[in-house]
């Protein structure tokens, strides 16, 4: 942070007013389940995004990005214009829903730099826009609740980026706490438990080298297929609002309402909420075998029945079931493309690494970034 705010004064000749940082998360089990009202497992972790800011007396918003050395401006009544390079339409977005909200702001001058994989799916949107949202709370003294900022931050996706994203991202880089799991329900929007896992064994991100961009991807398709769905079991069922109230028995006796395609993705969603209220029991008796089976078990739901894999994750996931010392490995966050976890016993890690890098090179001709990593705090 200090660094930061020596680039700030660097750039801009005078000091920084107001500084935050927020990490990016990981979706341990509960895969697209956030914006079916269901619960997650995730946690932050310690690759953070930072800002450093001050007011400029103007409406210019003026970005320095350390890490592209690119500059990016543009005026605070012009929001919705197109903005370039293209990372600046996620501040821009953040002030257009704290105008939304009537909360105001002024110009203002400001660095940034990260070290969340960018389009990997480690939400460095989510790490970038509520770095972004905490530095201007302070900035100009907003009084901002984190579950509202939270959807701020979701508000970026949904109405500027065209993304129609569930809370899970903002949620984690906010509420994420350090050395544990949090599980979330995104029925009342809180963190309901947190969980620490046995040190016996690490998560290993191995990131497919396959950007991930979710706006271009199917995945508003996925949600509209999971709404179909439930509007369909709502219909036969009082109590059913969203799939978060779905059994998979319930679902099963009523496949055939439903398209095959409906079916599928409903199905994907019930069993990811009913792995994660499994995983939280296996955590506590410390059964990590168990727990990493129930990653397994997500990514074959993935790549079967909710198809957000894609043939580079599915070789990673393939290769995990050869490794010593591994203990489970799904893909992780929105999918089609992007990072794999693994959970891997501490004594096998280095040559785990080692392996499943050289063999995935072999497979694509492309050398995977790996990652191990460690929950870390939310942001501040
Ligand atoms: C992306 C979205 C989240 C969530 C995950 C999948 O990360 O931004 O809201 O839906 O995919 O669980």
């Amino acid at each position: 942070m200090q660094e930061l705010r020596n680039i700030f004064q660097q750039k801009f000749h005078r000091p920084a007013e107001a500084a935050a940082s927020a990490p990016g998360r990981l979706e341990i089990l509960g895969n697209h389940t956030d914006y079916n009202e269901g619960v997650v497992l995730s946690c932050a972790v310690t690759q953070r995004t930072a800002v450093a800011l001050a007011a400029n007396q103007s409406s210019r918003i003026n970005l320095y990005d350390v890490r592209s050395n690119e500059y990016c401006s543009f005026d605070i009544t012009k929001l919705h214009e197109k903005i370039s390079p293209r990372w600046g339409a996620y501040p821009a977005g953040v002030i257009s829903e704290l105008q939304k909200r009537s909360l105001t702001i002024a110009g203002f001058d400001g660095v940034i730099n990260s070290s969340v994989p960018l389009s990997a799916g480690m939400s460095s949107s989510a790490a970038f826009e509520i770095a972004v949202l905490f530095a201007l709370m302070k900035l100009f003294q907003l009084d901002i609740a984190p579950a509202e900022a939270a959807r701020i931050g979701q508000g970026v996706e949904n109405n500027f980026m065209g993304l129609q994203s569930g809370l899970l991202d903002q949620f984690s880089s906010i509420f994420g706490v350090k050395d544990a799991f949090i599980l979330s329900d995104f029925r009342t929007v809180e963190v309901v438990e947190t969980a620490v896992m046995a040190p016996e064994a690490s998560i290993l991100v191995v990131n497919s080298m396959e950007k991930h961009n979710l706006v271009d991807s199917e995945y508003n398709q996925r949600r509209q297929a999971c709404e179909s769905a439930a509007a369909k079991l709502a219909a036969r069922h009082v109590g059913v609002k969203t799939l978060r109230d779905v059994s998979s028995e319930l679902l099963h006796s009523e496949k055939a309402i439903l398209s095959d395609l409906e079916y599928r993705r409903a199905l994907h969603v019930v069993s990811e909420c009913e792995r994660v209220r499994k995983a939280i029991e296996l955590l506590k008796k410390n059964d990590l075998k168990a727990f990493g089976q129930l990653w397994w078990d997500s990514h074959e739901s993935s790549r079967i029945n909710f198809e957000n894999s894609t043939p580079a994750l599915d070789k990673i996931v393939e290769l995990s079931h050869t490794l010593p010392g591994a203990l489970g490995a799904r893909l992780s966050g929105g999918g089609f493309g992007g990072i794999t976890i693994h959970l891997v016993e501490n004594s096998c890690i280095a040559a785990y690494r080692e392996e499943i890098s050289r063999r995935y090179c072999e497979y694509c001709k492309r050398m995977p970034e790996t990652i191990i990593c460690q929950p870390g705090a939310g942001a501040c």
